[in-house]
């Protein structure tokens, strides 16, 4: 027998399963069948396509005038962090920039010292919270950065905090190592890189890759070349916070170095977006970020897409530049500043953020796991349309109603 049997569905939305990430004009290509059919048998998908009355199961949903979809994967989230940072906005209206918060010992540097204050259970239950909250928003699978430790026995806390909250929902997480996000201040910016270095063999349990934040008074990008390099040599395929702010070439170095993806882009060059088209690199772009520090100018997404590129779109969730765990409002940005299509956004947040992250995740084909959202929308438009709510009616995790 069957387990769920999802039937009269408005809109059931298949993102194609492919080996790449989904490049230029195929980012516009999604599957939707009207009047949709899914099956669930012990967690996975039995079938997915236009109605049919071939299926029984011990539960039946309708979903007439709903929209099913893959659960969302969020591809860039700074999930483990202590603290909050709500002071910093007053000191933005005053007129301090971000980096000038940072530069002062703020920013970063205030969450770094609230992550080591928390003891690892504290951190978890905060944590836990914010994951929570993500999955109630119809997000299963997700990257979680570590970075607000800069000390092996910090970074470690944070990654092995990530790791308890994996376990205890059985999710598709993956795990990265931030060590340089930023320079501890009183410290040496290339000696302090090298204690980074240095402890790369005793992260490598707890992370799946390496990051860097590459940017004005943080990391050049012959440290981020350097550090990339070496990560690589101890084994990680390696991501890189780049051309956030400032325009310094760290979208041509991530091509350079293969990384899996590169992750802001604002201020990339015409150069990078044109290496875009040789390259599997995805470009994971963070416009909720944009949003936040209250910048007018957007990643060029329609230019990377015109190169042919490879783009994902995620939350950057962090106390700092994106207070947002809520990916459906990043993608009504997404919407609104990246001029990305409907069918854009959608694969932007399943198949390519899933291809972002190195995860088998974002789509609903026979076998896949029965990860779904079942959207009160009455079309896939509706949701990044209809912005700042929450529109996941139930969340299916493993075959299972979760939400
Ligand atoms: O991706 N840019 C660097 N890191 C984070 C922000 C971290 C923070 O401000 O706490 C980001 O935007
Ligand atoms: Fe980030």
């Amino acid at each position: 027998m069957n387990d769920l049997l999802i039937q009269h569905i408005g809109q059931l939305l298949l993102p194609k399963k492919t080996d790449r990430p989904l490049k230029g004009k195929e980012l516009d290509e999604l599957k939707i069948i009207e009047d949709g059919t899914v099956v669930v048998k012990d967690g996975r998908i039995i079938y997915a396509g236009p109605f049919t009355e071939d299926y029984e199961a011990r539960q039946t949903i309708d979903a007439t005038g709903k929209v099913v979809s893959p659960s969302l994967v969020d591809a860039h989230t700074h999930l483990v962090h202590g603290g909050s940072r709500e002071h910093e906005m007053s000191l933005k209206r005053q007129g301090a920039s971000y980096l000038e918060i940072l530069e002062q010992g703020g920013g970063i540097h205030s969450t770094v010292r609230a992550t080591r204050e928390a003891s690892e259970e504290e951190l978890f239950r905060k944590s836990e919270y914010h994951l929570l909250t993500m999955m109630h928003h119809g997000v299963l699978a997700v990257e979680s950065k570590s970075g607000y430790g800069l000390d092996k026995e910090n970074e470690l806390k944070q990654l092995r905090v990530s790791h308890a909250l994996a376990d205890k929902y059985k999710l598709d997480m993956k795990h990265t190592f931030l060590g340089p996000h930023a320079v501890p201040k009183g410290r040496e910016g290339h000696a302090f890189l090298e204690e980074m270095i240095a402890i790369l063999p005793d992260v490598k349990e707890y992370a799946d890759f390496a990051d860097i934040f590459c940017e004005t008074g943080v990391f050049t990008i012959d440290e981020s070349r350097y550090y990339m390099q070496k990560a690589k040599e101890a084994g990680f395929r390696v991501k890189i916070h780049a051309d956030e702010i400032d325009p310094l070439g760290g979208l041509e170095l991530a091509i350079e170095e293969d990384a899996i993806s590169a992750d802001h882009l604002v201020a990339a060059s015409d150069r990078g977006k044109e290496m875009l088209k040789n390259s599997d690199t995805v470009a994971v772009l963070l416009p909720g970020t944009t949003f936040y520090l209250g910048k007018n100018d957007y990643a060029d997404a329609r230019g990377m897409l015109d190169n042919n590129g490879a783009i994902a779109v995620a939350t950057d969730f962090n106390p700092g530049s994106c207070v947002t765990n809520n990916l459906q409002m990043v993608m009504a940005i997404a919407a609104l500043k990246l001029k990305l299509t409907p069918n854009e956004i959608w694969n932007a947040v399943t198949v390519n953020a899933a291809k972002a992250i190195g995860l088998e995740a974002g789509t609903i084909d026979a076998g896949d796991k029965a990860n779904l959202v079942i959207w009160h929308a009455p079309n896939h438009e509706y949701i990044p349309y209809h912005y700042g709510i929450n529109h996941a009616e139930k969340v299916i995790k493993d075959g299972k109603v979760i939400v």
